[in-house]
């Protein structure tokens, strides 16, 4: 018997890459599993790929607010509440300083800063005792004032390219996930945790 067994999780961006591991490997452990992306076509193929016993698809963008009422709804229609968000998708083209355009900027923050927190906070009403919340981020600190050298990735400074710094909100430390565990009564104190740059 899995670790999961009877436990309900949702996995956003769960038709590609890390998402769709995540989901795979929750699914083996017993969840039963609700993935999102925007492309239909992908999360078929990820239903197909977790099982079709297993796993709904949700399709929708974080970025839109309806598109998560709507996957709440799915969940809270399914009767089991949540036990298991994985808040994953994201979008990441990553861009030099110079580059940068306000579009980008703006897609880049709707996406990976608001679209992520309001996948949390629209969780919160169907998620059960002692569920758990991952958030899936990126390595993106440095001791470094700037970046200097536009081809090194993740290292130098993110705060001035947007898809490092939309992710930095949500990883204090260098790590690839923040795990947090939310009992009913902690749903505060952990949203309050999560929104809190440091
Ligand atoms: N791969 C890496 O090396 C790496 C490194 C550090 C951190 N990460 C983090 O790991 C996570 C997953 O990365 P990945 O490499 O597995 O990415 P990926 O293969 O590009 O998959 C991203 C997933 O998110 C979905 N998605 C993107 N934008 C969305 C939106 N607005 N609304 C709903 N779904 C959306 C995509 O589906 P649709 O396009 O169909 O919407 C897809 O399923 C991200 O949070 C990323 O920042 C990845």
């Amino acid at each position: 018997m899995g670790q999961l067994e009877g436990k309900t999780a949702v996995v956003t961006g769960g038709s590609s890459g890390i998402g769709l591991a995540t989901a795979v490997r929750l699914a083996d452990e017993g969840a039963y599993v609700f993935v999102t992306g925007r492309r239909e076509a992908e999360l078929e193929a990820a239903v197909k790929t977790i099982g079709a016993d297993r796993a709904t698809a949700v399709a929708g963008d974080i970025a839109n607010l309806e598109d998560l009422d709507r996957l709440y709804e799915a969940v809270r229609a399914r009767g089991q509440g949540l036990d298991v968000l994985v808040a994953n998708a994201a979008i990441g083209s990553f861009m030099t300083l110079e580059q940068t355009t306000e579009e980008h900027f703006d897609q880049t923050f709707a996406v990976n800063a608001r679209g992520t927190l309001f996948t949390v906070q629209k969780a919160l009403p169907v998620l059960n005792d002692g569920a758990s919340i991952v958030m899936v981020g990126s390595p993106t600190r440095s001791r470094r004032p700037i970046m200097p050298n536009p081809l090194v990735g993740n290292r130098g400074s993110p705060w001035c390219r947007p898809v490092p710094l939309s992710r930095t909100w949500m990883t204090s430390r260098p790590a690839a996930a923040r795990i947090l565990t939310c009992t009913a009564e902690a749903e505060r104190a952990c949203l309050r945790t999560l929104v809190r740059p440091s």
